[in-house]
């Protein structure tokens, strides 16, 4: 099993939780890190064909972010929009991820009890990633269950 894990942090230097997944993942044996800010630059634009050699390398496809806004910081979906697209992750001919693994690392500064009805958050964690679980079925991924580390605010 081979995974490629997709880091999407604004600053890593500054980063407590996701840097240290970060680094302890970069030692991982077959598991391939990559820091999205750094290698799509201020612009954030990725070479979409080595980006999607690298997905079909793998067989586990792990996003890794700290929650931003209820969702992913900006390179998170700047990398999805340029690199899932048509005729490669759906459409016609479009099922070249089907069959792989899809997981959810995540970091939040609420607390856990923050994150069901009638908490400050309102709603789960599953109920907010699930544009991301969509993404996955509509690619013919296998949806994982999130990992999720809640209270990383400094
Ligand atoms: C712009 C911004 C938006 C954030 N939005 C949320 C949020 O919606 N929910 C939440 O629980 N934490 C939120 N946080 C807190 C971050 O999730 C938390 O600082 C982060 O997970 C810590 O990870 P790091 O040490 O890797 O930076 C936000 C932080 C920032 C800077």
């Amino acid at each position: 099993m081979k995974a490629l894990v997709l880091t999407a942090h604004p600053n890593l230097s500054k980063s407590r939780i996701n840097r240290a997944w970060f680094d302890a993942l970069s030692e991982a044996a077959d598991v391939t890190t990559r820091d999205l800010t750094a290698i799509g630059g201020g612009e954030m634009r990725f070479d979409v064909e080595a980006e999607q050699a690298l997905l079909l390398a793998h067989d586990r496809i792990v996003f890794q972010f700290p929650f931003y806004w209820y969702s992913a910081p900006p390179v998170m979906k700047a990398w999805m929009d340029q690199v899932l697209n048509y005729g490669f992750a759906y459409g016609p001919g479009g099922d070249q991820l089907k069959g792989r693994e899809f997981l959810i690392l995540v970091s939040t500064g609420g607390p856990e009890h923050s994150y069901h009805a009638g908490g400050y958050n309102n709603f789960t964690m599953a109920e907010f990633l699930k544009p991301f679980q969509q993404t996955a079925n509509l690619a013919g991924m296998t949806y994982l269950r999130p990992f999720v580390a809640h209270g990383m605010a400094v």
